[in-house]
């Protein structure tokens, strides 16, 4: 692949592998984020893994002139667009934040690649627009019906495309609905960051084992699964990634507006990955079981046949990969990007 490709977002976490495997594919990369929930560091790390330099952009898709010009100078043939505000929590907190984050900085991002001619597009969309799944595996055909902000977002961002498509069919868009990634690349150099107190399983799994938390709340055991508690489709990140290569490689084939779960189509119990982290860390982790967490379900595990029928795409990686991968990252870099670099490192991206 001798493409351009734009990656909104690119600074973090799963933009990040991504940018590396574009890298690796033979891709110019242009990396854009507004580093609100990233730090430049991980696209230095990128670079020295690829070999090869990118172009970072410190850029906010809200500033829509800036977006145009950038898309103008650059002409990318194609865009994944991972750039978004995605916590679930907050985004009930501060919704508006998110709507017009998640939503109008979409719409710049469609307008500027509207009015400059990209038409190649690759949408990080999620499980969560499915909400409550009235059955497992879940597949592409199932409701669209979000229970928060967050996953409302995502499902009017589809929406938007969708209806894109239609206006003018030279659109062509794989929209993704990734289950749950997890993981990092297996250097240990780059890996999940999180800003604050993790809402998510693994990585608060990963501060209570780096002694950042004292101890993993279970959310319930007493759901009807095999051991009581939530069962989720966990997905290597690198997997993921190879998900996006293999879903631009199809719009380059088979023009058109397609939707894709990503997920192993394996479900694994929150007991489960506490039991398969401990064995690849080697530590016990502090753990005390609660009640269930508002809004959670018992479980949700993908359907991928679609994504293996026509991306030619299957997750790779086991549930020993993910939490070694997520343990070397992690013991490597217990503070995340803020750990080993000398301050003036920090700002060292051309
Ligand atoms: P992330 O927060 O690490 O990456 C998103 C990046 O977007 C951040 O680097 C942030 O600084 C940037 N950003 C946010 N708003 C921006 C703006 N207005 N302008 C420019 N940059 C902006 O999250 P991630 O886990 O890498 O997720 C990437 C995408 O995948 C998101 O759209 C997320 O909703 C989606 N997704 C993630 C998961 C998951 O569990 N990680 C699951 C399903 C879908
Ligand atoms: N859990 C705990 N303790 C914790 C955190 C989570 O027991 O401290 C449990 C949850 O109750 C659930 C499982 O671990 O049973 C997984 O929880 P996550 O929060 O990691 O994942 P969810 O599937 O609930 O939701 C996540 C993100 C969404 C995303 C969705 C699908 O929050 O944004 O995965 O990708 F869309």
């Amino acid at each position: 692949m001798a493409d351009t490709i734009l990656v909104t977002g690119g600074a973090g976490y799963i933009g990040s592998h991504a940018c590396l495997a574009l890298l690796e594919a033979g891709c110019e990369v242009i990396a854009l984020d507004n580093l609100v929930n990233a730090s430049e560091e991980s696209l230095r790390r990128v670079q020295e893994l690829a070999g090869k330099a990118l172009r970072f952009e410190k850029l906010d898709l809200l500033n829509a002139p800036a977006l145009e010009a950038l898309i103008k100078q650059t002409q990318p043939d194609a865009v994944i667009h991972f750039a978004g505000l995605k916590a679930v929590g907050e985004s009930v907190a501060i919704p508006l934040t998110y709507y017009a984050n998640n939503l109008t900085g979409t719409l710049n991002l469609l307008q500027a690649l509207q009015q400059q001619g990209t038409r190649k597009l690759v949408f990080s969309s999620t499980a969560t627009v499915y909400g409550p799944p009235d059955k497992n595996p879940v597949n592409e055909t199932a409701p669209i019906r979000p229970t928060n902000p967050y996953g409302q977002c995502k499902a009017m961002i589809e929406q938007m495309l969708r209806d894109a498509h239609v206006a003018d069919p030279s659109w062509n868009i794989a929209l993704l609905r990734y289950f749950n990634p997890v993981g990092a690349h297996p250097s240990g150099r780059i890996g999940e960051d999180p800003l604050g107190i993790p809402n998510n399983l693994m990585p608060f799994i990963g501060q209570v084992a780096t002694g950042r938390q004292p101890l993993l709340k279970i959310f319930g055991d007493d759901y009807p699964t095999p051991d009581g508690t939530g069962v989720r489709d966990y997905l290597h990140v690198m997997d993921l990634v190879e998900g996006h290569l293999a879903a631009l490689e199809h719009l380059a084939n088979e023009p058109g507006c397609v939707t894709y779960n990503l997920g192993t189509g394996t479900g694994h119990s929150v007991l489960e990955m506490v039991s398969a982290f401990e064995k690849a860390a080697g530590i016990e982790l502090h753990q005390e079981t609660v009640g269930r967490r508002a809004g959670d379900v018992a479980e949700l595990r993908a359907d991928p046949s679609l994504a293996n029928d026509e991306l030619g795409w299957q997750a790779r990686r086991g549930l020993d990969e993910m939490c070694r991968d997520t343990w070397l990252w992690l013991s490597n870099n217990p503070a995340g990007y803020n750990d080993d670099e000398e301050p003036d490192q920090k700002h060292a991206l051309q």
